[in-house]
């Protein structure tokens, strides 16, 4: 892929007002104003693996809110790190309670060219016997990996599966059925090289956010996408590992972003648009933003979701 310039969305663009307070219009600016931003030389990175509650649709919005300047980068619920990405940050802590996709961001930004090796050979041999096989070895306790082989499997079945929903039931296996497309983009070369340039800046850190976040710094910047708190009863989808992620959890991590935000940190949050989450951030600013999500398993009713992002700074 050819380097190219970091073009910024329209509305980060817009905003490029000089330096003011975050959290105040005057202060939205896009980060490649920011020294913890990347060269614009650098090929622009985007998520490796589709991811439900992927930002990629909510980036202009975020990137429009910013900070101007900050010191380290941290993003505790990983995800797609649709927005780590985009940043590219010089100095960033990346962490997510999911193994697997700690193991595959670290083994693509140590051994990129292992990885896309393993990921072509999947390509080749790619069939329904040979998804059912990888899903089967994938979910089998007795198997042993490396952690190339199992960042390449990792990537292979999150490519091929089922509108790309990567879920895990109680019990940590995963479930999902083989999705029906034509050309999958299961070795994406370009695109996992410049994942692995921006990894490799990266420190990863498997477990929970709270750890991730411990030795965060006044001047640090942690942005933290956590599981949504559900609209509907039915709505909560959490199945990313075996866990889940309740109103309890919900209320301990906005105790952590006021802890954050008094040590001298910039915070911002993205959560569903619901009382509860409002209620959790008070003297927070709260944008609502609306983001077309497709997380609902009938198609019919996907629709256009309001979210908020939260920031905060002292
Ligand atoms: C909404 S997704 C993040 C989406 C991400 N921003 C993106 O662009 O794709 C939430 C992530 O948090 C992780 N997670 C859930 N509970 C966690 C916890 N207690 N600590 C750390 N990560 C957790 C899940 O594994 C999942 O990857």
């Amino acid at each position: 892929m050819a380097p190219r310039a970091r073009a910024l969305p329209a509305t980060a663009q817009l905003l490029s007002t000089p330096v003011g307070r975050f959290g105040t219009k005057a202060a939205r600016r896009a980060p490649a104003a920011a020294p913890a931003a990347a060269p614009a030389t650098e090929p622009v990175a985007t998520p490796i693996v589709k991811w439900v509650g992927g930002k990629t649709r909510l980036l202009s919005e975020l990137l429009a809110r910013m900070p101007a300047r900050f010191e380290r980068y941290y993003e505790p619920f990983a995800g797609g790190a649709a927005l780590f990405f985009r940043m590219a940050p010089q100095r960033a802590v990346l962490g997510d309670d999911n193994a697997d996709l700690v193991n595959l961001y670290r083994t693509v930004g140590l051994k990129v060219d292992d990885v896309i090796r393993r990921l072509a050979v999947h390509r080749r041999l790619h069939n329904e016997g040979h998804y059912y096989e990888m899903r089967a070895r994938w979910n089998d306790a007795n198997v042993s990996w490396t952690h190339v082989d199992r960042a390449a499997a990792f990537v292979y079945l999150n490519k091929t599966c089922f509108n790309g929903l990567w879920r895990v039931n109680r019990a940590g296996h995963f479930n999902v059925p083989m999705g029906r497309y034509e050309d999958p983009p299961i070795c994406a070369v370009d695109s996992l090289r410049a994942a692995a340039t921006v990894l490799q800046r990266a420190e990863l850190r498997h477990g929970h956010y709270r750890e991730a976040v411990a030795d965060a710094r006044a001047g640090d910047f942690l942005y933290f996408d956590p599981p949504y708190d559900p609209v509907t009863v039915t709505a909560n989808f959490t199945g990313y590992t075996a866990g889940a992620f309740g109103s309890d959890d919900q209320r301990e991590l906005a105790e952590l972003a006021r802890h954050l935000v008094a040590r001298g940190c910039k915070v911002m949050l993205s959560n569903s648009d619901t009382p509860f989450v409002r209620s959790l951030y008070k003297g927070f600013r709260v944008d609502r933003v609306r983001c077309g999500r497709a997380i609902n398993s009938n198609a019919a009713k996907r629709g256009d979701v309001d979210e908020v992002i939260i920031m905060g700074e002292r």
